[in-house]
């Protein structure tokens, strides 16, 4: 896992002053375009994904990459977390704090059987209201969370735990291949 965690690490681009000067944006793409990367990556979180999953919730946009890639690897489905108004009827939504403003993410109705034991997995944890917005959509929908995969965690945000204290979450663990700070 290391090792992997190296070979990741060096296909991570940081750019300083983007979107906002002060911020250092942390560029995954070149992750996703490398053969190996893509390997890398989906080897790194299936390391430490709980055996018993059964389907990967991948958020929307930069999750659907990484979800979708493990849940390939996994031989099990993948259901998208959609930002509002791209699914239609019947869906369920939830609404998130964001830093300026809110957010609404939406899921097909019938996308999570009852009891059906799910992974949230995302690029990236700030925050975690992304994340966390995302499980609770998912639990309203009848899913048992086993917990949050993300490549990067960016540190000095609390983001995990927002997460790992989040009351109705019920302690889920939470991993993340890379930590950096924020
Ligand atoms: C980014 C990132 C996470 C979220 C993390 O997504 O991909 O989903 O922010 O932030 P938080 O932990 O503070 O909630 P963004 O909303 O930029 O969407 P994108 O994947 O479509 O770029």
């Amino acid at each position: 896992l290391e090792e992997l965690r190296e070979r990741i690490g060096q296909l991570v681009r940081s750019v300083p002053d983007f979107p906002q000067p002060g911020i250092v944006f942390r560029d995954l793409s070149g992750v996703f375009a490398d053969a190996d990367g893509l390997q890398d990556m989906a080897s790194a979180i299936i390391a430490e994904v709980p055996s018993e999953v059964e389907l990967i919730a991948g958020l929307d946009a930069r999750g659907f990459i990484v979800g979708a890639t493990v849940a390939a690897r996994l031989g099990v489905g993948f259901v998208p977390v959609r930002k509002a108004g791209k699914l239609p009827p019947p869906t369920r939504s939830q609404t998130y704090d964001l830093e300026y403003g809110t957010a609404t993410f939406e899921v097909r109705d019938n996308a999570v059987k009852a009891g059906q034991r799910v992974l949230i997995v995302d690029d990236l944890l700030a925050t975690g209201g992304t994340a966390r917005a995302a499980g609770s959509l998912l639990r309203q929908c009848g899913a048992q969370l086993l917990g949050y995969s993300f490549l990067v965690e960016l540190t000095g945000l609390a983001g995990r735990e927002s997460l790992v204290d989040d009351p109705d979450a019920g302690g889920v663990p939470v991993h993340s291949v890379l930590t950096l700070p924020a």
